[in-house]
């Protein structure tokens, strides 16, 4: 008798799967680190507004990052630096309430941590507490360490960022980290220390997918790659640069799924020439 071959089944198929899953509650840490158990890969948005959160949401993205990349995408900045405090509880509190499902993490901003754990303490409290947020990201590895344990240590999830490190573009500029053998080996003794520290996942932005494929197949908790190459346990984007939102030059990591400025810059001008017309408002848009 012929034997049919066994149906095909993913870590994507599970119940529990972080996207294309039947789960409705919030996401949880825990649940990023099962899903690194079945071996399931997981998309992650950056989002800064509650009307684009709900669109990433309701798509199914269970992690959104609300970035300190909102400096150059939404508030007109050219680097993350600027961006205070004060931005990221606002637009973190209202991506929060434009969404049901996604967890949502806050980056600690750029002054907002660095003086050492009180300082850093401080700051994610009041993303936890007035945000809403369930976990936030600070950038570096050793240098980062006594804060990360602070916070872990007051119940408060920490992503860690490292590899380029957006804040630091005064010393680092934008080139690819961990070039070379000394290089690499720094990036994942600074991987396993956070870890060690108690980080729940680790962002590793523009470093050799070579570096990344080891760096995730040594640690327990999940790897986000941005520029990082295909074996991370996950990958994150910048919205704008994702949908074609950003203006210029985008970098060579991301990929382009849609072109919004051009709909949107093209939605703007048939209302102009509408206006300009008298075609708008017609009759129907019009109350007596
Ligand atoms: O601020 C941000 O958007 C980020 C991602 C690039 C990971 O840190």
């Amino acid at each position: 008798m012929t034997q049919l071959p066994a149906a095909q089944t993913s870590a994507a198929d599970h119940p529990k799967a972080l996207y294309g899953g039947s789960g409705t509650r919030r996401v949880t840490v825990r649940d990023l680190g099962a899903a690194k158990e079945r071996g399931e890969k997981w998309p992650m948005l950056t989002a800064y507004d509650a009307m684009t959160a709900s669109v990433f949401d309701e798509a199914g993205i269970p992690v959104l990052l609300v970035g300190d990349s909102m400096g150059n995408c939404h508030l007109g900045y050219d680097t993350t630096v600027p961006v205070t405090l004060d931005h990221m509880a606002m637009l973190s509190a209202a991506v929060v309430r434009g969404t049901r499902r996604a967890l949502i993490v806050a980056d600690l901003t750029f002054g907002s941590y660095q003086e050492g754990p009180v300082q850093a303490l401080r700051s994610a409290t009041r993303l936890v507490k007035e945000a809403g947020v369930g976990a936030v990201k600070l950038e570096g590895g050793k240098r980062s360490l006594a804060q990360t344990e602070a916070l872990v240590e007051a119940g408060i999830p920490v992503m860690a960022h490292m590899g380029l490190t957006p804040q630091s573009v005064h010393t680092l500029g934008y080139r690819v980290q961990g070039r070379g053998d000394e290089a690499a080996h720094r990036l994942v003794q600074d991987a396993k220390a956070a870890q060690d520290a108690g980080a729940f996942a680790l962002v590793l932005e523009l470093v050799p997918s070579e570096v990344a494929a080891e760096i995730t197949r040594a640690l327990e908790i999940p790897v986000i790659g941005i520029g990082a190459g295909p074996d991370t346990d996950a990958q994150v984007l910048v919205w704008t640069d994702m949908a074609g939102m950003t203006g210029g030059k985008v970098p060579r990591f991301t990929k382009q799924y849609a072109d919004l400025r051009r709909t949107l810059g093209d939605a703007a001008k048939a209302y102009a020439q509408d206006v300009v017309g008298g075609e708008f408002p017609a009759e129907e848009h019009t109350f007596h």
